[in-house]
């Protein structure tokens, strides 16, 4: 790795593709502080990391519980390496319904909780002058699309966050990591058939691959890179008649 990852922290640890960075960091020789609402959930991967994962269920959408639990968790952890914003919800919408309570969710969930996590570590990692951030956005944030115009605005406005956090961190020896996966097989993509969909255990190895880089920012897998620079570059009168 770029920089050694002992403690880590997996935002959103409970299934997909949380659940598989946990397990692999901690089969990696890290202890893991996994967060996530479903202490059940959380603690099944607790048996399965091998003493390395530690529980902590936590709601994102409490924002003012944040600070306190960052701060207990760094304090057992015995310091940061890493944090890892995996969280995120994408509830099925449907072409004309427009609901502000699924809407405001996703804000929060993907987009505030975000912040709200990456703020702290951002600030104990500017005062460490160490740190690596990475944060799991999605090929949807590239483009407005149609299909759930609020996923892909949350989406949007956390690559822009993360970018913005590299700029201002990187001065500081702390790394910003931004992934972008296409359709990965987890409970959130359950029963869709999307194309080049690759398994969560995949995703996981390419993300961590990318943070052991030290990547700016990743698409996974590679394939998407070449796919959304085409689709970024379709012209927004054609763009709209698709739905892609
Ligand atoms: N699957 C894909 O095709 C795909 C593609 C691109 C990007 N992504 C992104 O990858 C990330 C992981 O998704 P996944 O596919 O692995 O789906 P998943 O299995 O549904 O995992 C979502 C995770 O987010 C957590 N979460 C949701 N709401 C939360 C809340 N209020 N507080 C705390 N944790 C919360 C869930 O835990 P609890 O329910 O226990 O709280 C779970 O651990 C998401 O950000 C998603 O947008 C997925």
């Amino acid at each position: 790795m770029s920089q050694r990852i002992t403690r880590a922290i997996v935002v959103g640890a409970s299934s997909g593709i949380g659940a598989q960075l946990t397990l692999k960091l901690a089969a990696q020789g890290a202890t893991v502080a996994a967060l996530a609402r479903r202490a059940d959930a959380l603690d099944a991967l607790a048996q399965q990391g091998g003493g390395r994962v530690a529980p902590y269920p936590h709601d994102v959408t409490d924002f003012d519980a944040a600070p306190a639990l960052f701060d207990r968790v760094v304090a057992d952890l015995g310091g940061l390496d890493l944090l890892l914003y995996v969280a995120g919800v994408m509830p099925d919408v449907a072409e004309s319904e427009y609901s502000f309570p699924k809407d405001r969710q996703m804000i929060e969930v993907n987009l505030l909780g975000a912040v709200a996590w990456i703020n702290l570590a951002g600030a104990h990692f500017e005062a460490q002058r160490s740190g690596v951030i990475c944060g799991v956005s999605s090929v949807a944030g590239d483009r407005g699309r149609r299909g759930n115009p609020v996923y892909t605005a949350s989406k949007a406005g956390l690559t822009a966050y993360l970018e913005a956090m590299r700029n201002r961190l990187s001065r500081y020896g702390v790394s910003v990591v931004t992934v972008k996966p296409g359709p990965v097989e987890t409970p959130m993509t359950e029963g869709l058939s999307l194309p080049f969909m690759i398994p969560a255990d995949r995703a996981a190895d390419e993300i961590l691959a990318h943070i052991q880089r030290g990547s700016v920012s990743g698409y996974v897998p590679w394939i998407w890179r070449p796919i959304m620079m085409i689709i970024r570059n379709i012209p927004s009168f054609l763009f709209r008649r698709t739905n892609i």
